[in-house]
């Protein structure tokens, strides 16, 4: 496994060929802050079961944090994160500096989420969609893949790829991994570190309101029903401060009106003391 810190390093490495004779060798990408986790492990577990080459970025990206002390306590562990990658067969680490991601200041032209920047996680985190879209659009010039590995446990950011990708024509395939959650369920997150453990106790509350409202539409009610089921589990946990429980369209974004039909993205986000959380799962209606 290559470790290597500058964008010079990352050009100058030999590709690896192809696993099967006659392919064209294919390398993936999978970016992360570090700080990694089993749900991390996950998506570099996904990326190596389908390309030749994967490559892992870990950078703390300063653009897509609205707070500043948010940014100054995010967990910055990149011996211990290149220890747990080694074994999983990853062949290049590019962890690099903010100097070198941005080596121009702050950028001048930058990537707009548009209509996805405004809502859900980016009506709460003003601007926090275009920083993390810029940084993809470099990483993956930077990186130069064929497929690029996403958790849906942001799924609006996969929904902000999906659309970048699409609407700027980058070469790459975006793919989604499922959400990996600890034995009780609270889904994997940096954050999580940050959660006493009363307050750990309290955060379950989020995946069982959206485990609830999910059988809810399984059992045939609509958006209002399922999200006043969801909504009541939520109110049920004092200490846990909710900033949205909804049903997202998994295309667009756009909360999903009452007699919706198809696949819904079941989102909610909640302080639980001073963690935020975020966390979802894909139901359908009809
Ligand atoms: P980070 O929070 O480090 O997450 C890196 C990737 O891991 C993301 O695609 C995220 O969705 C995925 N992930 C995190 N927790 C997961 C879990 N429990 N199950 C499955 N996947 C999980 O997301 C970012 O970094 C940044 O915004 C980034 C895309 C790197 C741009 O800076």
């Amino acid at each position: 496994m290559r470790i290597v810190h500058t964008a010079s390093e990352l050009r100058g490495l030999a590709r690896r060929p192809a696993r099967r004779e006659g392919d064209r060798p294919s390398r993936a990408v999978v970016m992360t802050m570090g700080a990694l986790h089993e749900g991390h492990l996950a998506l570099v577990r996904a990326a190596r079961d389908e390309a030749d080459e994967v490559v892992v970025t870990i950078f703390v990206n300063p653009l897509q944090f609205d707070e500043a002390d948010d940014l100054d306590r995010y967990p910055r562990t990149l011996e211990a994160d290149c220890a747990l990658l080694e074994p999983l067969g990853v062949d290049v680490v590019f962890a690099p500096d903010v100097d070198e991601v941005y080596a121009g200041g702050e950028p001048v032209v930058t990537v707009s989420a548009g209509a996805i920047g405004e809502v859900f996680e980016g009506e709460h985190r003003p601007g926090h969609f275009d920083g993390v879209l810029t940084v993809v659009a470099k990483l993956l010039n930077l990186t130069q893949p064929d497929l690029a590995f996403f958790g849906q446990k942001d799924a609006q950011q996969v929904i902000a790829v999906r659309t970048m990708v699409r609407d700027l024509n980058f070469p790459v395939r975006v793919v989604a991994v499922p959400t990996v959650r600890d034995k009780d369920g609270l889904a994997l997150s940096s954050r999580n570190v940050f959660l006493a453990d009363d307050e750990r106790e309290r955060a379950l509350v989020l995946n069982v309101a959206l485990r609830e409202a999910d059988a809810a539409v399984r059992d045939g009610a609509g958006v209002a029903a399922a999200l006043a089921v969801g909504r009541a589990v939520l109110a049920s946990q004092p200490g846990v401060e909710v900033d949205y429980l909804e049903f997202q369209d998994p295309v667009t974004a756009d909360v999903v009106p009452e007699g919706y039909r198809g696949e819904a993205v079941l989102a909610v986000a909640a302080r639980v003391g001073e963690t935020r959380l975020i966390d979802n799962v894909v139901t359908r209606f009809g």
